[in-house]
C-alpha cells in the first residue's frame, strides 16, 4: 500500500465530497482516495449500488474506481492520519440561531473537521478548504491546526467547487476553471502546486488559477452572488414583460446576444432554489454588514428579495387566475426538485409555490421524478416551517402521486415547477381530457409550447410571456 503516488482523503461525503472525489480516482489511478464521514447511514450508501445522491454518470464512476483507489469510510480517525492532502468538504448552513442568525454561514463542522486534524495528526498535512466559508476561514482553520502539540507542519489552502447539480460529473470532468489560493510563502506556494498536479492529471494547466487564500475564499461567494443575480435580474424583467406584452424570452436573446452580456442563466423562472446561492449571499451580505459596508449589503441582499417576489409573485397569480379561489381544488405540481435531474429538494422554488397554496387550502397532487414523499415531507418543515401543527391535515393535502397522469386527473390546474425534460412530452390532450374544466396551467419554467396549450383548450400562463 506504500507505492501509492499520494494519500488523499475528503471530510464529508456529500453532493461534492462525492462526486468530486470520484471523479479524482478516475483520473488519477495512482492516487489513494478515501471519502469520510460522520454519518454511517451515508457512507453505506455510497458502499451500496443505491448511491446517495443522483447525478448523471455518478454510478459508472463510482462502480469503475470504488474498492480500487476510492474508498468510503467512517474510519476518520485513521484515514486523516495516513493522508498527505485533507479535502474539508462538509455542509456550511445558515446559522439559525445566535449571532448573524439567518446570514452568517455557521462554519462549525469546519472548526471540528480542523479539531480531528489537529488531533489524530502525526505527519505534515496540506489541509484543503472545500466548503464554501466566509472570507478568512483559512485563518480560523490555520490556529486550531496549530493546537497540535506534536510539531507537525500544515498548509491550509482553499479550493472552492464550481459544479453543479445535476452536471455534476460533466462539471468536474471538463471544469471551465480550478481555483486554488493559497499562502505566498515558499510553504505556501509548494503546497498549492502539490494540489495543482492532482488536478493537472486532466485539467489543462491554463484553466487552472492559483492566488493568494482570501481572493480565493472571496472568488466563491461572489461567483454564486453573480450568477444568482442574473436569474433574479431576468425574473424582475420578467414582471414588467407580463405588463406590458413583451416576451421574456425575446428579451433574453436580444440582451444574451450581445457577447458582453452573454446567453447562459438568462432562463427567466419562478425562482431561484439550491443549497447554496440563498445561502452564499447571505453569507456576502452578512460579511459586507460586519465590516460596516451597509450600501454593498443591501445592494446584494436584493437579489435575494427578489427571487422571494418572484416565488410569491408566481403563487399569488395561480389563486388570482383561479378566480381569487383554490380552496378544495386539486393542483396537480409537476417537480418539486430545485432544478432538473437531481432529486436535491433544498430551497426549492416548489415548495415555497406549494406552501402559499397549502396556506389557501388547496389539495397538491405532487408527482417529481426523483424526489420521495419522505424527502418532500421533510423539505416542508426544514425550509418553509410547515407542518401538521402549522398546516392541519397537511398529509392529506400533499399526495405524492406515481406518474404525471395520476397526478393530473380531476385537478382544476398544474404548475410546472421544475424544468425536467420528460415534462415536455407528456400527451397534454390526454392531461386535458382528464382535469376538471376550465383546466389551468401554469408554467413556471417556461418550457412548454404556450400556442399548442392554448389550441387544446388550457388556460395557459407562462413567466414573462404575453397574455
Ligand atoms: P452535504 O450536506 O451534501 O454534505 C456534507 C457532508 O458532511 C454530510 O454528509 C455530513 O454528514 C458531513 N459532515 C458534517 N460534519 C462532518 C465532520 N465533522 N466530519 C465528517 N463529515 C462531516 O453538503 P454539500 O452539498 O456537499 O456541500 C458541502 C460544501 O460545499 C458546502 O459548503 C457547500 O456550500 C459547498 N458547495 C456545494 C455545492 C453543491 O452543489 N451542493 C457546490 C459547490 C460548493
Ligand atoms: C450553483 C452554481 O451554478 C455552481 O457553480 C455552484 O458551484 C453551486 O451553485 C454551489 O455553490 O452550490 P446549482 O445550485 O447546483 O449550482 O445549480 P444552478 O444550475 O446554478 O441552478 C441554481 C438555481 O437557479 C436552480 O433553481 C435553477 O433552476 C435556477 N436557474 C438557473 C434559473 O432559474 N434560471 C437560469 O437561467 C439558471
Amino acid at each position: 500500500m506504500g507505492d501509492w503516488e499520494l494519500r488523499v482523503v475528503c471530510m464529508g461525503a456529500g453532493y461534492v465530497g462525492g462526486p468530486t472525489m470520484a471523479v479524482i480516482a478516475k483520473k488519477c489511478p495512482r492516487i489513494r482516495v478515501a471519502v469520510v464521514d460522520i454519518s454511517t447511514s451515508q457512507i453505506d450508501a455510497w458502499n451500496s449500488k443505491d448511491l446517495p445522491i443522483y447525478e448523471p454518470g455518478l454510478q459508472e464512476v463510482v462502480e469503475e474506481t470504488r474498492g480500487k483507489n476510492l474508498f468510503f469510510s467512517v474510519d476518520i480517525d485513521a484515514e486523516v492520519a495516513a493522508a498527505d492532502l485533507i479535502f474539508v468538504s462538509v455542509n456550511t448552513p445558515t446559522k439559525l440561531t445566535g449571532i448573524g442568525a439567518g446570514r452568517a454561514a455557521n462554519v462549525k463542522n469546519c472548526e471540528l473537521c480542523a479539531r480531528k486534524i489537529a488531533e489524530v495528526s502525526t505527519s505534515s498535512k496540506i489541509v484543503v478548504e472545500k466548503s464554501t466559508v466566509p472570507v478568512r476561514t483559512a485563518d480560523a482553520v490555520r490556529r486550531v491546526l496549530a493546537t497540535n502539540d506534536k510539531g507537525i507542519k500544515f498548509q491550509v489552502l482553499s479550493n472552492p467547487e464550481f459544479l453543479a447539480e445535476g452536471t455534476a460529473i460533466d462539471d468536474l470532468m471538463d471544469p471551465g476553471r480550478v481555483l486554488i489560493g493559497g499562502e505566498q510563502t515558499p510553504d505556501g506556494l509548494a503546497a498549492i502546486e502539490k494540489l495543482v498536479k492532482v488536478y493537472a492529471h486532466w485539467v489543462p494547466r491554463e484553466r487552472i488559477l492559483t492566488t493568494n487564500l482570501w481572493s480565493s475564499e472571496l472568488s466563491k461567494l461572489v461567483a454564486n452572488a453573480f450568477l444568482a443575480q442574473r436569474v433574479s435580474s431576468i425574473n424582475s424583467i420578467s414582471a414588467l414583460c407580463e405588463a406590458t406584452d413583451a416576451d421574456v424570452s425575446e428579451v433574453a436573446r436580444a440582451i444574451g446576444s450581445d457577447h458582453r452580456i452573454g446567453s447562459k442563466f438568462l432562463q427567466a423562472s419562478v425562482g431561484f432554489g439550491g443549497s447554496c446561492f440563498q445561502k452564499d449571499i447571505l453569507n456576502l451580505v452578512y460579511l459586507c454588514e460586519s465590516f460596516g459596508l451597509e450600501e454593498v449589503a443591501e445592494y446584494w441582499n436584493q437579489v435575494i428579495k427578489m427571487n422571494d417576489y418572484q416565488k410569491s409573485r408566481f403563487s399569488s397569480l395561480i389563486v388570482s387566475r383561479m378566480f381569487n379561489t383554490v380552496t378544495g381544488k386539486r393542483i396537480a405540481i409537476f417537480g418539486f426538485a430545485f432544478k432538473k435531474d437531481t432529486g436535491d429538494t433544498r430551497e426549492t422554488a416548489s415548495v415555497f409555490v406549494c406552501r402559499n397554496l397549502l396556506e389557501e387550502r388547496a389539495r397538491l397532487h405532487v408527482f417529481d421524478p426523483k424526489v420521495t414523499r419522505e424527502q418532500m415531507m421533510l423539505e416542508f418543515e426544514y425550509s418553509t416551517g410547515t407542518t401538521e401543527k402549522t398546516v392541519p391535515g397537511l398529509n392529506e393535502l400533499v399526495i405524492t402521486a406515481e406518474c404525471p397522469y395520476e397526478a393530473a386527473k380531476g385537478a382544476h390546474a398544474i404548475a410546472i415547477l421544475t424544468e425536467w425534460d420528460e415534462f415536455k412530452n407528456y400527451d397534454y390532450q390526454r392531461i386535458y381530457d382528464s382535469m376538471a374544466k376550465p383546466a389551468f396551467i401554469f408554467d413556471g419554467r417556461n418550457i412548454l409550447d404556450q400556442a399548442k396549450l392554448g389550441q387544446i383548450g388550457f388556460e395557459h400562463y407562462a413567466i414573462g410571456k404575453p397574455r
